[in-house]
């Protein structure tokens, strides 16, 4: 089966347009949905049989289309999923999902409803290194795992803003934005952390806190862009944001998830920054582009814990020295035992796709789960649990930081 897929939102939504060259026998892109006629037409140029549409209200109800790709700004995704899951499509969401929790309980009702494939484009989730560190920690090889973090660092302070000054939905020109002082943009570090600890498939994000900076960084900025007077140069008008994000979350087998969203900090940026800790080994990807991800295992790597040395005349794992430190070792030295299947076969188609290879897997994913051939591996569950710390986040902040319980959204 070919899937008929419409994008909406073709900004984003033109990234995809690589990967779905790739994935012709699977999927046939038949719409394009954007309100601009400019964003329309550089689809449509040179394409005679593309249809496109400026209302999505009106592509749901083309009976040619069987999927929709939602790449539209983020406060619209929730609705726009709902609508195209009411009259018949499969769903396939940009991040986040859902920005309230009313909007994360209807988007589960209605996938139960309907049946349909409801799908999150988390394509961190599909990186390289997240998914090999997955396939370590599906097989245990880092021992019961307790602590991970993860960031997406990221100046985004350009996007504030369209030609004319006005604010784009990033800059709050919508309302709530990924700015807003709560965690408004968590699932690029959740999402691949969830995986590994196994949320909602046998442990559950149970609660989370989150603090967040004053405005700081975007004050400045503004100032330095706008003439003075401008509403925008006021620090008044950046009450309402946060430079940074950090989250605390508790899952229900005790473990600890520390999360950090910055969109504002001058720096260069760092969109998939993680750990992981368990009782075996630790990993830690790069902190800046080209640095190596780092693994360090028991009885694999150099050395042992320094909990270990000479205690009681014992090292742990037998043979080693007591007197040996242990050293971290590249990720990449254990590719040929870990690499994830995915990118052990498919790697350099998704490579030539782009955006390191995330986007190219979320839409094979979404295609083989389309077709029944799998479940969504990043479902709805997950899609309304990981974005749930956005409208969580929120609350936290004006309860100066209470910790709130996060929905068991597969058992409501
Ligand atoms: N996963 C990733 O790596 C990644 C990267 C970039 C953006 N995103 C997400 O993708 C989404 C879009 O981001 P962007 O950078 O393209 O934003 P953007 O503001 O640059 O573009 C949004 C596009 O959506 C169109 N649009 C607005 N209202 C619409 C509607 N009702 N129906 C259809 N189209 C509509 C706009 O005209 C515009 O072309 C956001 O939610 C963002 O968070 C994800």
């Amino acid at each position: 089966m070919t899937i008929k897929l419409a994008v909406a939102g073709g900004n984003r939504g033109a990234r995809f347009d690589q990967v779905l060259g790739g994935l012709e026998d699977q999927i046939e892109l038949v719409a394009i949905c954007d309100p601009s006629d400019e964003v329309r037409s550089r689809w449509t140029d040179g394409r005679p049989d593309l249809k496109a549409y400026s209302q999505f209200e009106d592509m749901v109800e083309d009976p040619g289309i069987d999927a929709i790709f939602i790449a539209t700004p983020m406060l619209l995704h929730a609705g726009q999923a709902l609508t195209a899951l009411n009259a018949g499509k499969h769903v396939l969401s940009e991040v986040i999902a859902a920005a309230t929790l009313d909007e994360c309980h209807a988007l589960v009702e209605t996938v139960e409803k309907t049946g349909l494939t409801y799908m999150m484009a988390e394509n961190y989730c599909y990186r390289r290194e997240a998914m090999m560190i997955k396939n370590m920690a599906d097989q245990n090889v880092f021992g019961d795992l307790t602590y991970a973090e993860g960031a997406y660092i990221h100046d985004c302070r350009d996007l504030m803003f369209n030609d004319d000054l006005t604010r784009t939905w990033r800059g709050g020109g919508t309302g709530i934005t990924q700015s807003t002082r709560g965690n408004g943009y968590p699932t690029h570090s959740l999402g691949p952390v969830a995986q590994w600890l196994g949320i909602n498939r046998g442990d559950r994000l149970a609660r989370t806190t989150t603090f967040v900076t004053k405005s700081a960084a975007r004050q400045e900025w503004a100032r330095s862009v706008f003439p003075e007077g401008h509403v925008d140069a006021q620090d008044a008008a950046w009450a309402e944001f946060t430079d940074s994000a950090t989250t605390l979350i508790e899952t229900e087998q005790g473990r600890v998830i520390c999360l950090r969203k910055d969109s504002a900090s001058p720096r260069p940026h760092n969109m998939a920054l993680h750990t992981l800790q368990g009782t075996r080994g630790a990993y830690m990807s790069g902190r800046f582009d080209g640095e190596q991800p780092l693994v360090w295992l028991d009885g694999v790597s150099t050395g042992v814990s320094p909990a270990n040395f000479g205690y009681k005349g014992m090292a742990r794992p037998s043979g080693q020295s007591n007197e040996t430190h242990p050293e971290w070792q590249p990720l990449r030295d254990l590719s040929d035992k870990y690499e994830h299947p995915y990118w052990k076969e498919l790697g350099e188609e998704a490579i030539q796709a782009g955006h390191g290879g995330g986007d190219y897997f979320v839409m094979y994913d979404f295609a083989r789960a389309v077709t029944g051939e799998i479940e969504p591996p990043i479902d709805v569950y997950d899609a309304v649990t990981w974005s749930s710390i956005f409208p969580i986040s929120i609350e936290n902040v004006k309860r100066n930081g209470e910790p709130l319980d996060i929905p068991d959204f597969r058992n409501r």
